[in-house]
């Protein structure tokens, strides 16, 4: 245990009572400089940590921090975010730090979690709103043996995943494929799958995944009030994102081993229940350019498939649905 976990466990203990510096610096065999600059460190953490000349140390309410100091806490998984558990005050993007770190070898499970994002990417260039405290932003590392032309089904199991947790607070989503996840028709997480693959397979995936927490609609930036919501928003109160995030990294784990165990089908059942394109027509952006038609089902890879006006059926890998889904398809 590191002395920064020490003193955090320590002052944890006695939540709410004092605690003086002396004690602290017995107790953890570090002078009392030390423990000064580790308290020092954790208050501008976010961490409400009082300090009196007389009393010593005292923390009045837990932080609502995603450190892997909270979070691994009560972390109910077998390897997702347990072994490497990178956290940052402020990065440019989780995804970028992690297809480093999957460059270098980490193993599956590894995981990136940031307060902030200064440059946070969402799909076709787009950037992540990303503000201190507001929200979950995150990138997994996963080795998957599967065949290229199932890389689809990871963003899927991604997305019930994100749709499962939360049900679990209470807020009904569904699923705007391939990677969007919607409460009343606006838009309250995103997955950004990115994929390293050579003639054996994929080598390595990381997925990022922002979920909007406690944003509220008029902090988001002008172009996303309309479109854009946050489980604060939808559930009314402001939202413990440490319990969020790990009951999120619970339902991945758990869809993740269920796919490389070759159950994809249940997943899949789930996907088409929640997705909000099915049945509807559409305009969809892809690398064949726009095209209408109306979104049928969704097939065995994941692909989206579009009957045409000829009757064709087009299998579409992905691409972007220029379409505002109706509320009342959320099930
Ligand atoms: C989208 O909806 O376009 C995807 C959004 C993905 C955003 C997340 S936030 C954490 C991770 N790091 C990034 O830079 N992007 C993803």
């Amino acid at each position: 245990m590191t002395i920064r976990e020490a003193v955090i466990r320590a002052i944890r203990e006695r939540q709410g009572q004092w605690v003086s510096g002396e004690a602290l610096s017995q107790g953890l065999n570090v002078s009392r400089t030390t423990i000064w600059k580790q308290i020092k460190m954790l208050q501008s953490e976010g961490y409400a940590i009082e300090s009196s000349p007389k009393k010593g140390y005292r923390l009045s309410i837990f932080p609502d921090i995603l450190s892997p100091e909270e979070v691994k806490g009560g972390l109910q998984t077998s390897a997702f975010g347990q072994e490497h558990y990178f956290y940052f005050r402020e990065i440019d993007s989780t995804n970028n730090y992690a297809k480093q770190l999957a460059a270098e070898g980490y193993a599956e499970g590894t995981l990136v979690v940031a307060e902030k994002q200064s440059a946070g990417r969402g799909r076709r260039g787009r950037q992540w709103h990303s503000e201190p405290g507001q929200g979950i932003f995150m990138s997994l590392i996963l080795r998957p043996k599967l065949p290229v032309k199932e890389l689809s089904r990871i963003t899927m199991f991604i997305a019930v995943a994100i749709v499962e947790t939360l049900n679990g607070v209470g807020i009904k989503s569904g699923i705007k494929w391939p990677n969007d996840v919607l409460v009343n028709g606006r838009k309250i997480a995103g997955i950004l799958t990115e994929a390293v693959t050579d003639m054996d397979g994929i080598e390595y995936i990381v997925t990022g995944i922002g979920l909007n927490v406690n944003t509220l609609i008029k902090d988001f930036p002008e172009e996303f009030r309309s479109i854009a919501t946050s489980v604060q928003e939808e559930a009314g109160c402001v939202f413990p994102r440490v319990e969020l995030l790990q009951a999120l990294l619970l339902h991945l784990e758990k869809h993740y081993q269920k796919l490389i165990a070759g159950g994809f089908n249940e997943i899949l059942e789930k996907v088409r229940n929640l997705s909000l394109v099915i049945g509807h027509d559409i305009k969809i952006d892809s690398v064949n350019g726009i095209s209408n038609g109306r979104a049928i089902d969704i097939d065995n890879n994941g692909f989206l498939m579009v009957r045409d006006a000829m009757g064709n059926i087009h299998h579409v890998m992905s691409g972007e649905i220029l379409f505002k889904p109706n509320k009342k398809t959320v099930k």
